[in-house]
C-alpha cells in the first residue's frame, strides 16, 4: 500500500545538522512529521533544540538532541555513533549547519576566512563521510527506501552568485557545489543519493541585519523576482521531497529555492 503523505518517510531516520534554528529547525521538524525519526544537532543552542524534541514526542514523532560542531571530526563522529545506538541506523542526512562572518576581503582575518570553511564546507564533508559509511554499511533496505541513504547539502544561491564582502561564505558554497556533485558521482553506484537545495532570501537570524529595516526589505525585494521573501517552510518542503523515493531518480543537482533570485533580477528591465 501507498504510504499517505504524512508517513513517506516512516522507519527512516534523518540527522539534521543546526536544527536549533532557521532552515535546519523548520526541516528537521517536516522530516519528524513527514515519519522519519530526526536527530537534533545544534552547535550552542541547547534549549531550543530540546524544546522541539520535547515538541515532537507529544505529538508522537521520535527525536533526540545532540550537541556537536559538525567541524570537528570526533564529535560528529560520536554523533553518528548515538544516531546508531538509539535508532538502529542513519538513513537522510541533511547538512546544513552554516553561518557568516562578513567582512570587505582586505579586512577579512585569517581566523574569518577559517571559521566559516570550517562549518560550512569542512562541516559538510565530515557529516557526509561518516553518512556515507554507514550507508555502504547497510546497504539497500527496498521495504524502507529504493536508496541506500541520502545525503542533502543546504547550499545557498551564492554557490554560484559571487558575493563581495562574503569572500568565505561564498567560496565555502562554490565549495558545496563540487563537493555534492562529486559525492553524487562518487557514491551513486552505491545506491546513495546526494544532492543540495540552494536557498535565496530566507528569513531567519543570519541575514536579520537585512530584513529587518524598509530599506533592507526594499533592497531584498529588488534581487527577488517572485516579490517575497522565502520563508524556512520553503525549503523544508524541497527537503522532504529530496528525502524521500519520490526523487528516487534525483543526483547529483542542486535544487534552487530562491524566488528567482538567480534569474538575474537586474536584467527585467537592462541589458
Ligand atoms: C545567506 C543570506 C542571504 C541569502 C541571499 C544566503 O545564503 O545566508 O544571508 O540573504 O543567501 O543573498
Amino acid at each position: 500500500m501507498e504510504n499517505t503523505l504524512s508517513e513517506r518517510l516512516s522507519g527512516q531516520t534523518a540527522v539534521v545538522t543546526g536544527a536549533s534554528s532557521g532552515i535546519g529547525q523548520s526541516v528537521a521538524m517536516a522530516l519528524a512529521r513527514a515519519g522519519a525519526n530526526v536527530v537534533i544537532n545544534y552547535g550552542t543552542r541547547r534549549e531550543p533544540a530540546e524544546q522541539m524534541a520535547v515538541d515532537l514526542t507529544k505529538e508522537g514523532r521520535q527525536a533526540m538532541t545532540f550537541q556537536a560542531d559538525v567541524s570537528r571530526e570526533d564529535q560528529v563522529a560520536r554523533m553518528f555513533q548515538a544516531a546508531i545506538a538509539r535508532f538502529g541506523t542513519v538513513h537522510i542526512l541533511v547538512n546544513n549547519a552554516g553561518i557568516q562572518k562578513d567582512s570587505p576581503v582586505v579586512s577579512m582575518s585569517l581566523a574569518d576566512w577559517q571559521k566559516v570553511i570550517d562549518i560550512n564546507l569542512t562541516g559538510q564533508f565530515l557529516c557526509a563521510r561518516e553518512a556515507a559509511r554507514e550507508f555502504l554499511r547497510r546497504g539497500v533496505q527496498p521495504e524502507i527506501s529504493s536508496a541506500a541513504g541520502k545525503i542533502i547539502c543546504i547550499s545557498s544561491v551564492h554557490e554560484i552568485i559571487p558575493w563581495a564582502n562574503h569572500a568565505n561564505y561564498a567560496a565555502s558554497k562554490g565549495g558545496v557545489l563540487l563537493l555534492m556533485k562529486t559525492l553524487a558521482q562518487e557514491l551513486a553506484p552505491h545506491k546513495i543519493r546526494v544532492n543540495s537545495i540552494a536557498p535565496g532570501a530566507v528569513k531567519t537570524a543570519i541575514n536579520r541585519s537585512a530584513w529587518s529595516t524598509p530599506e533592507g526589505r526594499e533592497g531584498m525585494m529588488k534581487l527577488i523576482p517572485y516579490g517575497r521573501l522565502g520563508e524556512p517552510g520553503d525549503i523544508a518542503a524541497a527537503a522532504v521531497w529530496l528525502a524521500g523515493d519520490d526523487s528516487d531518480y534525483v543526483n547529483g543537482t542542486t535544487i534552487f529555492v530562491d524566488g528567482g533570485m538567480t534569474l538575474y533580477p537586474g536584467f527585467t528591465s537592462g541589458g
